[in-house]
């Protein structure tokens, strides 16, 4: 569980990046953290594995309070993958990037083995084994840095903006690698402004605005809701502006759709209304 108390920070020499956050995850949630650039995201989800730390308030990570704690402890439990992976990469190989957190935290050569062969497998990205990390394109070093989190099976995966540079297909693919994870017991954060990628995979978004929650709930109420998107700087689903606009003229149909199934569902009911 990841609780956050009243947590400020203000940058040396720069803003005030949070102002009073406080927020629980509980295990096994799949959240999205949404809002406008600047709006606090990453420097709320870099305290999560005590990157930064809070000047005041606190973040307690797995009843580990993150001032007490090291980046090395906190990290072995919250993996994080950076919106920017060049930030990240820095191996020869994508073979010895991957290895290096399970060398790092100490696993032995042939969990190791076993391990990364699993992840490249999973990953697509077996093929790039012995190449350098950075002669792939911008999609496949994202990979990269996901499988180097994910090899040493941390509870709980930060993933900051990860739909950024991928097409349609790959954003379908990490949708249901994310849904999988957290299938699988994982907690899943992660960090966009897309709200399509965040309506149709989490299932609770946290809205932030100017160093603030400004909303907290699941994507039907948050994603449809005018006066949130618009402190957030965030455009509704298009669907959801479907469903909206049709609305002005339907009475009764639906305003809080944020999905093709939802809508295809009110649109056949309205059909069978009016035959
Ligand atoms: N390393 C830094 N030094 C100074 N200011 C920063 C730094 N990182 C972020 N900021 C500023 O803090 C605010 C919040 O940034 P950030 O948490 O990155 O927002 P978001 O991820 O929502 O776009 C912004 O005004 C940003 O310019
Ligand atoms: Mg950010």
């Amino acid at each position: 569980m990841i609780l956050v108390e009243g947590a400020w920070f203000t940058y040396p020499d720069g803003p005030t990046a949070l102002r009073g956050v406080s927020l629980r995850v509980n295990d096994g949630e799949l959240v999205a953290i949404m809002g406008e650039n600047g709006a606090g995201k990453t420097t709320l989800v870099k305290c999560f594995n005590g990157l930064l730390k809070p000047q005041k308030g606190l973040v307690v990570v797995n009843g580990l309070d993150t001032r007490k704690a090291t980046v090395a402890e906190l990290s072995r439990k919250v993996g994080f993958v950076f919106q920017n992976a060049d930030h990240q990469l820095f191996s020869d190989t994508v073979h010895s990037e991957v290895s290096f957190a399970l060398r790092n935290f100490g696993f032995l050569g042939n969990q190791i083995q076993r391990r990364v062969g699993q992840i490249l497998r999973s990953m697509d990205l077996e093929k790039y084994r012995n190449a350098s990390p950075f002669s792939l394109s911008g999609g496949e070093r994202k990979r990269v840095a996901l499988a180097s989190t994910l090899c040493f099976d941390p509870e709980t995966i930060v993933l900051d903006e990860p739909t950024i540079g991928q097409d349609g297909s790959q954003k379908k693919k990490l949708g249901e690698l994310i849904q999988s994870l957290n299938r699988e017991g994982r907690t899943v954060i992660v960090v966009t402004h897309d709200v399509e990628f965040a309506a149709e995979y989490a299932f609770r978004i946290i809205a932030m605005a100017k160093g603030e929650i400004i909303a907290d709930g699941p994507p039907s109420k948050v994603l449809t809701n005018p006066q949130i998107l618009d402190k957030c700087a965030l455009l509704a689903p298009q669907i959801t502006q479907l469903a909206q606009k049709i609305s002005e003229h339907v009475n009764g149909f639906p305003k809080e759709i944020i999905s093709l199934q939802e809508a295809t569902s009110a649109i056949r009911e309205f059909l069978r209304r009016t035959k």
